[in-house]
C-alpha cells in the first residue's frame, strides 16, 4: 500500500479554507502540520480541534528563520505545503526545498488583483466578475502557474462584506478540489499553461 501524500497548511489567519480543506471528504492527502507565523491565529485551534499538530513559528524579518520552519516542516515528513492565508513570502529555501510542490489560494481571478486586499480592490474596480484562483506558488507574488479559478458574479448591491462571503464560499469548494486534482490526476506544465492529462 502506497502511503498518501503528507500535507502542511500554512495560514496567517482566521483559518476558514484551512477548516474547509480538513472537512474536504478526500483530498488525496492527509495534512499533518499546521504551522503559522501568527501565534493568536484561529487556523491553529481549528487544527487542534481535530487533532492536528499546530505551531506557532516566528518568521522573522523577510522569513530570515525559514531554516526552523523547514527543519520542522522535515521533521513532520511533509511533501506537498499549502498556503491558506499566509501573510509571508516564501523565499528561494522554500522554494528549493519543495519545488513545485507548494500551492496557494488566492481571492480573486489572477492576473487581475494579486496582493492584499484583493476583494476590496476588485470591487472598488467595479469588475462584474471577480472569483478565486489556485495556483503553484514560484519566486514572485501570486504569480506562479494556474492549477484552477473559480468565478464569482460582483452584483451592484453587494458591500465587501457580501461580496467577501461569495468568495470565499467559493473557495472552499475550489481549494478541496484543486489539491485532489493536484494530487491525484497527472498534469503538465508548458510555460505557465496547466494542462490536466
Ligand atoms: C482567503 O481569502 C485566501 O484566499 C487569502 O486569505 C484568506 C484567508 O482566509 N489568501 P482564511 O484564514 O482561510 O479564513
Amino acid at each position: 500500500m502506497t502511503s498518501l501524500p503528507r500535507l502542511a497548511v500554512l495560514a496567517s489567519g482566521q483559518g476558514t479554507n484551512l477548516r474547509a480543506l480538513l472537512d474536504a471528504e478526500s483530498l488525496g492527502g492527509t495534512i499533518v502540520l499546521v504551522l503559522s507565523d501568527n501565534p493568536d491565529a484561529g487556523a491553529l485551534d481549528i487544527a487542534r480541534a481535530r487533532g492536528v499538530d499546530a505551531e506557532a513559528l516566528d518568521a522573522g524579518p523577510r522569513f530570515r528563520n525559514e531554516a526552523a520552519w523547514l527543519a520542522r516542516l522535515a521533521r513532520a515528513h511533509v511533501d506537498t505545503i499549502l498556503l491558506a492565508g499566509f501573510m509571508r513570502i516564501l523565499q528561494a529555501g522554500f522554494l528549493e526545498a519543495f519545488p513545485g510542490r507548494i500551492l496557494n489560494i488566492h481571492p480573486s481571478l489572477l492576473p487581475a488583483f494579486p496582493g492584499t486586499h484583493a476583494i476590496a480592490r476588485a470591487l472598488e474596480h467595479g469588475v462584474r466578475v471577480t472569483g478565486c484562483t489556485v495556483h503553484l506558488v514560484d519566486a514572485g507574488v501570486d504569480e506562479g502557474p494556474i492549477l484552477d479559478q473559480k468565478a464569482v458574479e460582483v452584483r451592484e448591491d453587494d458591500t465587501l462584506d457580501t461580496l467577501t462571503a461569495r468568495v470565499h464560499e467559493a473557495e472552499y469548494g475550489l481549494y478541496a478540489k484543486t489539491v485532489r486534482d493536484y494530487l491525484t490526476r497527472p498534469f503538465a506544465i508548458e510555460g505557465r499553461r496547466v494542462t490536466w492529462r
